[in-house]
């Protein structure tokens, strides 16, 4: 009998830990993390077009246009059959313009399960400022949970920094956006009967296990 990996979507405030728990699921799962910032962040890092553009948008706290974003995750869902394979959305869908058109991408492969990471405003704030990131690959740390030396990256050792758009004011904007453009998202999928709620605000892996006794609860892996 073939069997695959979940088809999950991580939504949640920014500093809810998405990026944190997306990259413990894909593991843990051998399916593949997509974060729509990070792949931004890495364009933009090799300079080509569409990171510079969506550079502009991301330093505002603004969201990126939802056709770039959506030609972008359809391309990466393409790659290796992810979309049958199984995938840890992050960071994606963050308007409902692109929770429809995912279920246009999926092409009739149902989306095993969106969970939404439940976390106060007043700790994604203490998160955010906190927070120092290697672009280049992505890892994720915190002014109290530093890297082992130096501020250099314990997978690359790249330089640890703190991300442009983690500004005040560009935080305060993501989060206004999050109200007005993310939480019909969470509704979307709340009517489709897909919509799971984990307590983001505990300790990483205390998340960590809430989330996977959420998955196996609700995914059957010989589903295709
Ligand atoms: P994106 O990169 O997705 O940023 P975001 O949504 O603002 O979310 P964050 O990455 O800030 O938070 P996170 O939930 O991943 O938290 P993390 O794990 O880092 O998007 C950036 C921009 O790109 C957007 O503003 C937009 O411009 C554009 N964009 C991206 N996708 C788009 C889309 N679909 N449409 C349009 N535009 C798009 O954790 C935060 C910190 O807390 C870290 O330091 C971490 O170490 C720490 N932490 C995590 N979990 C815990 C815990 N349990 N306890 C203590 N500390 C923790
Ligand atoms: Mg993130």
């Amino acid at each position: 009998m073939s069997t695959r990996g979940p088809r999950l979507v991580l939504l949640g405030k920014q500093g809810a830990g998405k990026g944190t728990q997306a990259t413990r699921l894909a593991d843990h799962y051998k399916v593949a993390h997509l974060s729509t910032g990070d792949l931004f962040r890495d364009a933009a890092n090799f300079g080509h077009e569409l990171g510079l553009e969506a550079k502009s948008f991301m330093d505002r706290g603004e969201l990126v246009p939802d056709e770039t974003v959506v030609g972008l995750v359809a391309e990466h869902l393409g790659i290796d059959d992810r979309a049958a394979r199984g995938f840890v959305l992050d960071g994606f869908p963050r308007t409902r313009r692109q929770a429809e058109e995912l279920r246009r991408i999926l092409d009739g492969r149902p989306l095993d399960l969106a969970i939404d990471l439940d976390v106060p405003t007043e700790i994604v704030l203490r998160r955010i400022a906190g927070r120092r990131v290697f672009a280049q690959c992505g890892a994720l740390y915190h002014v109290e949970n530093p890297p082992k030396e130096n501020w250099t990256c314990d997978a690359c050792g790249g330089r640890v920094v703190q991300r442009d758009d983690d500004t005040e004011e560009a935080v305060m904007r993501r989060l206004e956006l999050y109200e007005v453009e993310t939480l019909p998202v969470i509704q979307f999928y709340r009517r489709a009967a897909t919509l799971a709620h984990v307590d983001g605000s505990e300790e990483t892996d205390d998340v960590f296990k809430q989330l996977v006794e959420t998955v196996e609860a609700q995914f059957d892996p010989t589903k295709p």
